[in-house]
């Protein structure tokens, strides 16, 4: 058992019946948890040749922010519909529960930026293979996706057939 997961609460039954929600905000609070949890996430990408961090909104932004600040990376955001103030692109997916739609701002990265995008949990895979889509209509390249908690059972993965993919804790 990896030393974070001890921080993570499960909550059955969240936001629906049937979920099992892996709950971020345990780890975070708590110094030891962040520490671990940021400087796992660090050991898995800090030896990629990348320029960038991509967070998603909005766990991606607590979590991806401490990353590239300690890489001396720049961060980028990627939101929900209608927040960010410039012009955006867009890319619509599926959740475990639900629809979502994320944009970016166009001039965020630039044609040939490498990027490693983060987030606190991969499940479907559809939000990150919506970022990974915005990134690339931006002519950013993605070297890696790097994740603190992985729902393998959701095969998220299998939507990232040629990425790199890494994760720090996974549940069945
Ligand atoms: C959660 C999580 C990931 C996404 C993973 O965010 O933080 O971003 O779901 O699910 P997927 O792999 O099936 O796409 P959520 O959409 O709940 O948004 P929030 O962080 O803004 O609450
Ligand atoms: N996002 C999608 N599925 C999730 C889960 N089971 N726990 C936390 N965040 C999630």
């Amino acid at each position: 058992m990896h030393e974070v997961e001890k921080y993570i609460r499960s909550i059955p039954d969240f936001p629906e019946p049937g979920i099992i929600f892996r709950d971020v905000t345990t780890v975070m609070k708590d110094p030891n948890g962040l520490k671990i949890a940021i400087d796992s996430m660090i050991d898995k990408v800090k030896d990629l040749d990348f320029d960038v961090v991509v967070g998603l909104e909005a766990r991606g932004f607590a979590l991806g922010t401490p990353i590239a600040y300690a890489l001396n990376k720049g961060f980028v955001l990627v939101r929900k519909k209608g927040k960010l103030p410039c012009e955006t692109i867009s890319e619509e997916y599926d959740l475990e529960y639900g629809t979502a739609e994320i944009e970016i701002h166009v001039d965020a990265i630039k044609p040939g930026q490498r990027v490693v995008i983060t987030d606190d949990l991969i499940a479907t895979g559809g939000t990150v293979k919506a970022a990974i889509d915005l990134v690339e209509r931006l002519g950013g390249v993605v070297v890696g996706c790097v994740f603190l908690m992985e729902l393998a059972g959701l095969k998220g993965r299998e939507k990232l057939e040629g990425y790199r993919v890494d994760s720090v804790v996974a549940y069945e």
